[in-house]
């Protein structure tokens, strides 16, 4: 009998015990880093956010914002590779998570970097056009945040799927806010674009593929 390969053995895994908690405790684990940060700063003058902790903590959250994107839209791939399809499971948790990071990064810049200056928002909305990609962006995420829950998906049956494909359009405008940000070293969003480009690709064999057995069936229905 030969061995079995390595991918037929991580095909055989089932899902380990506590994996959602994992999950959870990972994603809230650079909140802890950054509140701790933020307090050893504060009280015993180290420099863990340097000497501009806003503009320090804007980018910290922004970063987490994108790597949570990425691990949500990794899901899908992850599952079809390994069949592990008990992963589909833990989309919600990842794409709520990098929500959240989200809303930090924004309350971030909205309330410590232009201190709730409503005009100065705005001032800044027209004439930084990152931040207004990064605007529309959030706002895209707001419903998908509101219908991530099973309720929703039920009521909203196929519709869900189609508002939730949102999530591409905000990857895409999450790295090109994040490419227009930087002043020089591109490498980064770079880096963001090529991953978020990899992991698309690998969808577009499949929507192929359910694109002709949707067409075949309503062939053989419109025969019988
Ligand atoms: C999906 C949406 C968004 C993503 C993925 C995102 C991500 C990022 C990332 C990765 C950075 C750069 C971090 C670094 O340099 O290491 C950044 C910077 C920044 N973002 Fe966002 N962001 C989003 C939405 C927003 C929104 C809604 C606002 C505010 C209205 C905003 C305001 C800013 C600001 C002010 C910076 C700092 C730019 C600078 O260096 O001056 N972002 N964001």
């Amino acid at each position: 009998m030969t061995k079995p390969t390595l991918l037929e053995r991580l095909r055989a895994m089932r899902e380990p015990r506590f994996f959602g908690l994992g999950v959870i405790v990972l994603a809230c684990l650079p909140m802890l880093f950054g509140i701790l940060a933020v307090a050893s700063d504060l009280l015993l003058h180290t420099r863990y956010f340097g000497s501009n902790p806003i503009k320090a903590g804007e980018h910290f959250l922004g970063d987490w914002t994108l790597r949570l994107l990425v691990a949500t839209l990794a899901i899908t791939p992850l599952r079809r590779t390994l069949h592990w399809i008990w992963l589909v499971r833990h989309r919600r948790t990842l794409g709520l998570f990098a929500f959240g990071y989200l809303m930090l990064h924004w309350l971030t810049y909205a309330v410590l970097d232009v201190q709730l200056d409503w005009t100065d928002l705005v001032r800044d909305l027209m004439k930084r056009p990152y931040i207004m990609i990064g605007m529309a962006a959030l706002v895209m995420m707001i419903p998908l945040a509101i219908t991530s829950t099973r309720r929703m998906v039920r009521r909203l049956g196929r519709n869900w799927q189609r508002l939730h494909r949102l999530v591409y359009v905000i990857a895409i405008f999450g790295v090109i806010h994040f490419w227009m940000s930087v002043k020089k070293d591109i490498s980064e969003p770079l880096l963001y674009a090529v991953i978020f480009g990899a992991l698309f690709a690998h969808r577009i064999p499949y929507a192929i593929a359910h694109r002709r057995a949707a067409a075949k069936s309503a062939v053989a229905l419109g025969r019988s």
